[in-house]
């Protein structure tokens, strides 16, 4: 039997925070067995921000040595830049063709991007090239955090419209979104996700941070009145939280964590959920400290090249069928 296929994609703008790992890149790793594996680093839309040269290409090689120290698998997934596969622009210009200005206009993350001062043709766009993205692979599925349901509603949109125009192509991707850590909050401000873009270091835990790093951020993590640790989004923002995250690192249920640390006090809370991360974690930053630039660039060259064979697939019949070939 052929295994469903699932896509996604990060951006390199910015070292990969726990939300991302928790939302997503354990997911990933996770997936490679029963799937087949497409992940895509997504330096295109990293565009869409000023970006120096230099912080670019820096930050487009770490995210790809933090994929593969994560346990992203050359043998197992295929892996690339997404700059490298010039399929995904071209698909995304047939399909701005199918958008209307509008539904963009009213998309949230382009809206709050609008408000920052952010005004470019690519951040307006920046949902056509995602769903470029995903359909010029045809896949299944797309593994990600609670924060891209809106753009993965906005592919089935694209994929209806094409499809009813030129027959049944392309799979309406569903979203594949996990139970636990789906949206990880800021350690600041827990009414806001943790984000890469936040100005504040100390709102985010990177996966590559040092374990005293992870012990600070956490001990200065913003958590809520009264002392009990209790699961209540509404009421304790941010000790749910926190315990969203030692769910997922320990693995254990979030109603038994808390009734375990009910009485521990913050302080001991804490230390247990930073001690829990850093063990979490350190497989990936040996990992990331082992791997050598030389190689990463290499498994992102043969990834490239095999994904341009099959996203080329997918634009012949693309090209057949709205009329560009030969
Ligand atoms: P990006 O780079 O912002 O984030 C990468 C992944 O991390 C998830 N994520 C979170 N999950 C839980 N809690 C958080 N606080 C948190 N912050 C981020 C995101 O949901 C995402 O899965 N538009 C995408 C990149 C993209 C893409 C694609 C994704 C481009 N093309 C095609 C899937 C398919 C983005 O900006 O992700």
């Amino acid at each position: 039997m052929t295994k469903k296929k699932v896509f996604s994609g990060i951006q390199p703008s910015g070292d990969i925070h726990l939300g991302n790992y928790m939302g997503a890149l354990r997911n990933w790793v996770a997936m490679q067995d029963e799937y087949q594996t497409v992940y895509c680093v997504v330096d295109l839309h990293a565009l869409t921000l000023p970006q120096a040269p230099s912080d670019l290409a820096e930050a487009r090689l770490r995210t790809a040595k933090i994929l593969l120290a994560a346990g992203i698998d050359p043998q197992r997934s295929l892996l690339y830049h997404q700059s490298q596969v010039p399929q995904h622009a071209e698909l995304s210009w047939i399909l701005g063709t199918f958008t209307s200005m509008g539904r963009l206009g009213r998309m949230t993350q382009y809206k709050e991007k609008e408000d920052k001062g952010g005004q470019n043709l690519g951040l307006f766009s920046y949902p056509v090239l995602m769903a470029a993205d995903i359909l010029v692979h045809k896949v299944h599925a797309v593994p990600v955090g609670d924060d891209q349901t809106q753009h993965l509603e906005f592919t089935r949109d694209l994929v209806e419209r094409f499809n009813s125009r030129y027959g049944d192509f392309f799979p309406a991707p569903e979203q594949i979104t996990p139970g636990r850590g789906a949206r990880v909050m800021s350690l600041k401000d827990p009414s806001s996700k943790m984000s890469k873009s936040d100005p504040d270091d100390d709102s985010r835990i990177l996966v590559t941070d040092a374990p005293d790093a992870i012990r600070r951020k956490i001990r200065r993590a913003v958590t809520d009145s009264g002392a009990r640790i209790a699961y209540d989004v509404e009421r304790k923002p941010g000790i749910s939280n926190l315990l969203d995250i030692l769910a997922v690192f320990a693995g254990d249920a979030v109603d038994d964590l808390a009734d375990r640390y009910s009485g521990a006090g913050y302080g001991r809370f804490k230390e247990t959920v930073a001690e829990a991360v850093i063990e979490g974690l350190a497989p990936l930053r040996r990992a990331f400290l082992d791997l050598e630039d030389r190689e990463v660039e290499r498994i992102m060259k043969m990834g490239a090249l095999d994904a341009r064979i099959q996203a080329e697939r997918t634009m012949v019949e693309v090209r057949k069928m709205i009329g560009l070939s030969g």
